[in-house]
């Protein structure tokens, strides 16, 4: 089975491409990439207009498979990372039980292959139980495809238990990837510490709870020559250290979500649940500060952070709802239209930010259209004009805090080797050559 795609904008920075091309897939592979290439027995699509990318890999999810089935499954969280134009995820271990040793990780990966959908790689837990006591078996858990090691949800809070954890996981070329917060200055938090929750007589979680653990990870990466990754960067001090401790040479990567790129503490105004996330939403300053790091690449990647939750759940007293945003649905519009759009960095950043990098540091296949690799391909239509509706999210999770927010450009194809998982079938409205935006 052959196709050819031919006139799309093909942006792929992993071979310098942005440019108008044609490509030729063969069965599961990318079998050419050119211009004015011809087939006698390919199936011709014409893509003029549309946008080609490596598909899309979201390195921060939660499936919450095994044990919060009423949340997400496997199956609902990889139809909604295929509606988002992503082909590939890492999912988060804190399910229940947690993902702390390699059966569990072989469970997973057996249940992720029961549907042929998008790729899936776990992340196992750094320590059993995420109890942060001792560390778990990274090793075994390596070998039966755990991509990552992480207790996200909760920090490693133990620094001597933290520096072992990367020594073990630089032995199996892993990462660690960690969620900073200090646990002694966040406790009881619920929204970040400042304004708003002196209004609203909240417990604050402060910046400095997420940035002394940042500033920890660095110094103790550099120490023991190890990678770090640190999930979910909200804060300016944040972007401030990882930026200086990548001038240092210290192997230290992040991530932003588009929540903390697009929403301050204002959300949460009126006790709104569904802007209670953690690390919180923080103030305009944090947020230019993001902008900046997404900018100069002191960030490497944009991921959802996708945490599904019942709306029973949810819709609890602000103090007991838990914290998070159901976010693989949105991601990709809201970084189109609201960061790209606004020039902040180019198409080809943003396939940096949400393919090439993950890929990168997960140390996973994807995040190239180069000829040879898996037909792993998202396919964009920048002028569709859209708006959220969380009632028609493939996710078992409603609960986002962008509800009919009105975005233009979204993931409208996506193709895992070769093979078509996700297709939009309705298009609320097409914008006119007239009115089509530069991107
Ligand atoms: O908002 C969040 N939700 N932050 C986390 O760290 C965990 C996540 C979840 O699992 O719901
Ligand atoms: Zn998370």
């Amino acid at each position: 089975m052959k196709k050819l795609f031919k006139n799309a904008r093909v942006i792929d920075p992993s071979q310098g491409i942005d440019d108008i091309l044609d490509i030729l897939i063969e069965g599961e592979k990318i079998a050419g990439i050119g211009k004015n290439l011809t087939s006698f027995d390919a199936e011709v699509e014409d893509l003029t207009g549309k946008i080609i990318t490596p598909g899309l890999i979201d390195m921060h999810v939660h499936f919450r498979e095994p044990g919060f089935e009423k949340k997400e499954d496997i199956k609902t969280g990889m139809l909604a990372a295929a509606r988002g134009g992503f082909t590939a995820v890492a999912c988060m271990p804190n399910t229940n039980p947690p993902l702390d040793n390699p059966y569990l990780i072989k469970y997973v990966i057996d249940r992720a292959k029961e549907y042929d959908l998008i790729k899936l790689y776990p992340i196992g837990c750094v320590t059993k139980g995420r109890m942060g006591i001792e560390l778990s078996e990274i090793g075994k858990m390596s070998e039966q495809g755990a991509v990552a090691f992480s207790d996200d949800g909760s920090p490693i809070g133990n620094s001597a238990l933290m520096k072992r954890a990367l020594l073990y996981a630089k032995g199996f070329d892993k990462v660690i990837i960690d969620h900073c917060e200090d646990p002694a200055l966040s406790e009881g938090g619920q929204i970040n510490e400042g304004y708003m929750s002196f209004k609203l007589g909240l417990t604050g979680i402060p910046a400095s709870a997420e940035e002394i653990m940042v500033a920890r990870d660095v110094i103790l990466a550099k120490e023991t020559k190890s990678k770090v990754h640190i999930a979910h960067i909200s804060t300016k001090g944040s972007v401030e250290i990882i930026r200086r401790a990548k001038e240092l040479g210290v192997n230290v990567t992040c991530e932003v979500t588009p929540h903390h790129l697009i929403l301050t503490e204002d959300e949460v105004e009126g006790y709104n649940p569904l802007a209670k996330v953690n690390p919180p939403l923080r103030t305009s300053e944090d947020v230019e500060a993001l902008i900046e790091g997404l900018k100069d690449g002191t960030i490497d990647c944009i991921t959802s952070d996708h945490a599904p939750h019942t709306k029973e759940e949810k819709e609890m007293e602000f103090e007991y709802a838990p914290f998070g945003i159901s976010g693989i649905e949105t991601s990709l519009g809201l970084i189109l239209d609201k960061i790209v759009k606004k020039g902040v960095i180019s198409l080809s950043q943003m396939v940096e930010k949400m393919s090439l990098n993950p890929a990168k540091i997960l140390n996973i296949d994807g995040g190239t259209l180069k000829q040879g690799s898996f037909a792993d391909i998202t396919i964009i239509d920048p002028y569709i004009e859209w708006t959220v509706k969380k009632e028609e999210f493939l996710s078992k999770g409603k609960n986002t805090p962008f509800d009919g927010y009105k975005l233009r450009g979204k993931a409208i194809r996506t193709i895992v080797k070769g093979k078509e998982v996700y297709k939009e079938v309705h298009h609320e409205s097409l914008v006119g050559p007239g009115r089509r935006f530069d991107l």
